[in-house]
């Protein structure tokens, strides 16, 4: 069977992407990551050049509206072949023009127990809220924000002294281990979708 071929779509530091890098040159993940996309300049571009793979920043800036600048990321994915579009900290809502392109070939990871705290602010809206665990979801993207099929979550408590970076970082472990193997399941076909509901084939 062909390797999936990933497009990574990054904004920030990139620990997400790092995670899935490792996981490949592990030979946990069977595939191969055919380009990286940040919408700004960030450090995930390094991170995949350190590792050999094409790094292109598409400056959201230079766009005028989300359709140009969307169709400018499918044109690169496109030409790189990617198969699976991964979002590892993409902080861009997708509309449905790029959802409907890469419609089911595109996974999410949310710093938080979705359906609860969609959006950018996941750990500042637990602390403010107060629940006592909070976690991670790897989800495949509809045209909603943060709502479609759920693949997999991980929780981790809450404690009283929590930060935001204190919450993130202890989420982040759990990520970093569950996104390289829900991408995993991807590749070797196991994920079954049936409406919101995903199995994990054996
Ligand atoms: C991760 O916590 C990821 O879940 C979150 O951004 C962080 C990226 O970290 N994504 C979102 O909030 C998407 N709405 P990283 O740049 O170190 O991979």
């Amino acid at each position: 069977m062909a390797k999936e071929k990933l497009g990574v779509l990054c904004s920030g530091r990139g620990t997400d992407l790092q995670s899935i890098i490792d996981a490949i040159e592990a030979g946990q993940v069977p595939a191969e990551i055919a380009i990286v996309l940040t919408d700004k300049e960030a450090y995930a571009l390094e991170r995949a050049r350190k590792a050999g793979i094409e790094a292109v920043c598409v400056d959201r800036k230079q766009f005028e509206g989300r359709e140009p600048f969307e169709k400018a990321l499918i044109e690169k994915l496109e030409a790189a072949g990617v198969t699976l579009v991964v979002l590892a900290g993409f902080m861009r809502i997708l509309t449905p023009y790029f959802v409907g392109h890469f419609a089911g070939r595109i996974m999410n990871i949310h710093p938080a127990l979705l359906p609860s705290f969609p959006g950018a602010h996941a750990h500042r809206d637990v602390l403010a809220y107060g629940v006592k665990v909070s976690g991670c979801t790897v989800h495949f993207v509809d045209e909603g924000t943060d709502s479609g099929p759920i693949i997999m979550q991980a929780a981790v408590p809450v404690l009283d002294d929590d930060t935001e970076e204190t919450l993130g970082a202890r989420v982040l472990k759990e990520e970093h281990r569950i996104y390289p193997e829900c991408i995993r399941l991807y590749c070797e076909g196991k994920l079954k979708v049936e409406g919101r509901k995903v199995t994990i084939l054996a």
